[in-house]
């Protein structure tokens, strides 16, 4: 399969992005393989005629959106992250109506009626970075509440009104968990993503996203570390650092819609080209504006 997908890869002028959470053996063929900012970059600069993108609906929907003259194919178009969805209907504009001053900001893990109702976007690893820079007092962060009272703590100068969505898979990450850990592993440094919980983030070491904790642990002198993630980013971390050893909460953090992205899957969808992302026009040009903002604040 993995020499099927080289060929019609070189054949077709295709160009295959990863996120860390896909599947090992997908993330060995493919060309990119990054968290959610850097890939949104890649896709927006890919000159590729196909961009086959191995991770969840909002990805693929951002990559047609900064880059629409390109066929985007997913492995499987079900692949959809459940926090995309999680803001109720009206309480964006119920949000403006009530506070002045206010940005809506989102994060990159939404649909694109979100984002085009919104004025900036964000991912875990540059959203205190953006929120800082923007020059209005309130925001509204959706849908994570998790990454938004991560944000409110590290910029404390600014009021974070908080939305009611979480990742489910991060969110099942629990404190006892951690300490299990701690406890069978003493030395072990723990590393973790920002969609957890507050009470998991108050016992980490560092906190950041996918890549950010990858760099973490390449440039770390510690030999062990308690990763509190989804268990994708084990290749990496073990293909970067074969003497360090990774331990995850129990059970292993796992996104089935990200595991959706098979090898055969990925050879399909470039035989077929069937699975392919649209956006509507006018959605697409308003879901634009604040994908534009964040790569230039983020810059
Ligand atoms: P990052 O890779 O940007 O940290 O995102 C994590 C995530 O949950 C993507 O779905
Ligand atoms: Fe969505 Fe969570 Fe899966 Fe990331 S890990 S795609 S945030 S459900």
């Amino acid at each position: 399969m993995k020499n099927q997908i080289e060929q019609l890869k070189r054949t077709k002028n295709a160009v295959i992005l990863a996120h860390y959470y896909a599947p090992a053996e997908v993330q060995e063929i493919a060309d990119y393989v990054g968290d959610s900012f850097y890939l949104a970059k890649i896709a927006k600069q890919s000159t590729a005629d196909i961009i086959v993108f191995c991770g969840v609906q909002f990805m693929g929907e951002s990559a047609k959106i900064l880059n629409p003259d390109k066929k985007v194919l997913m492995p499987d178009l079900t692949a959809d992250c459940p926090m995309a969805h999680m803001v109720a209907d009206g309480i964006i504009e119920e949000m403006r109506a009530t506070y002045e001053d206010l940005a809506v900001v989102c994060y990159i893990n939404s649909t694109a009626e979100l984002k085009s109702k919104s004025d900036v976007c964000v991912t875990s690893s540059n959203a205190v970075k953006i929120v800082k820079a923007l020059p209005n007092r309130n925001i509204f962060f959706i849908p994570d509440r998790n990454l938004g009272s991560f944000v409110a703590q590290q910029v404390p100068e600014k009021t974070v009104i908080l939305n009611d969505g979480c990742c489910p898979i991060h969110a099942k990450i629990t404190a006892s968990q951690v300490y299990e850990e701690r406890k069978k592993h003493p030395g072990a440094s723990v590393l973790t993503h920002p969609e957890c919980d507050a009470s998991v983030t108050a016992l980490s070491d560092y906190i950041g996203s996918t890549a950010d904790i990858i760099a973490y642990v390449k440039k770390s002198d510690a030999d062990e570390f308690v990763i509190c993630t989804e268990d994708g980013v084990d290749h990496k971390l073990i293909t970067d650092n074969p003497g360090k050893r990774f331990y995850y909460p129990d059970p292993n953090p796992c996104c089935a819609d990200m595991k959706r992205n098979t090898l055969a899957a990925v050879l399909s969808v470039l035989q077929k080209e069937d699975k392919e992302v649209t956006v509507d026009e006018e959605m697409r040009r308003r879901a634009l504006i604040p994908l534009d903002r964040m790569l230039e604040l983020a810059k």
